[in-house]
């Protein structure tokens, strides 16, 4: 059964296009078939893996208008084996052009239902914005939603809004809706502020936030520069290990979740 995870938070700048591409790698590598999802008009996912945005052929787009065909719109990341339907642009006016649109909001799930069901894991990386391109991406969503929190000053302000569009979606459009878990990112041990920012995060969703934290490590923001995942640019670096620590960390869970040993 393929999993579909959302990765969202409408703040920009927070680690979820890190995080999609590089749980993604690392899933790859214990041999997951891992589809990533670019719903993001700024094509950051995209390029993170070596495409450039302006020359896809077919984009989520084409995906969301019911014209992308999946053999003509996929492409490979060749260094991971991680493929990605990628983001153009011009996905941005996508959400003008379904506006009158019939089930505009079920789009990518019937897509995905359609045409990908053969992924282990499919990853969709989502807007800065609780836009309905990430309605899209939560109604996919059937296994929960990905929350990247960095560790930063009022990082909990929001999340309010982030869990009242989750409850409405749950009650509209996915019931199944859930947050699978909280990951803190870019996490400085050399101040109060960061642990402080975790304790109360795990105060407010407990049970809830990853137990692995991701530190703030200038590889993984040099990785996209090059087209690469941590796991191929800097695997034993502080950022290296942390995706793969907390990608084993999901895993097990899944697993555990299905009642196969882990
Ligand atoms: N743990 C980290 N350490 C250092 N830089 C990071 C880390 N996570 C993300 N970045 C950098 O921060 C910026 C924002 O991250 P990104 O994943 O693009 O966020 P979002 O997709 O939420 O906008 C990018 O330049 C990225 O390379
Ligand atoms: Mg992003």
């Amino acid at each position: 059964m393929t999993k579909i995870y959302a990765i969202a938070n409408q703040k920009g700048g927070v680690g979820k296009t890190t995080t999609v591409v590089n749980l993604a790698a690392f899933m790859a590598g214990s041999g997951r078939k891992v589809l990533v999802v670019d719903m993001d008009s700024q094509a950051n996912a995209t390029s993170a893996l070596g495409f450039n945005k302006y020359e896809v052929a077919k984009s989520t787009y084409d995906v969301l208008l019911q014209d992308g065909k999946f053999s003509e719109t996929v492409l490979v990341h060749e260094d991971t084996g991680v493929e990605i339907l990628p983001a153009h642009p011009e996905l941005a006016g996508a959400e003008v052009e379904l506006v009158n649109t019939i089930g505009r909001e079920y789009r990518l799930r019937d897509y995905l239902a359609h045409n990908a069901s053969h992924f282990d894991y499919i990853l969709i990386d989502c807007p800065p914005s609780l836009s309905l391109l990430t309605v899209n991406a939560l109604v996919a969503a059937k296994d929960g939603i990905i929350i990247p929190v960095q560790c930063e000053y009022l990082a909990l302000e929001g999340l309010t809004q982030l869990t009242q569009t989750i409850d409405l979606v749950k009650k509209y459009l996915n019931a199944d809706l859930e947050v699978r878990g909280l990951v803190m990112t870019m996490y400085d041990g050399r101040t109060n502020l960061s642990r402080q920012v975790v304790e109360e995060v795990r105060k407010h969703f407990p049970g809830r936030v990853f137990r692995t934290i991701v530190p703030r490590n200038i590889r993984l923001s040099e990785a996209p520069s090059f087209g690469q995942t941590i796991s191929v640019y800097a695997p034993n670096s502080p950022g290296g290990v942390a995706y793969k620590v907390l990608t084993a960390e999901l895993l097990k869970g899944d697993m555990a979740q299905q009642g196969v040993a882990a």
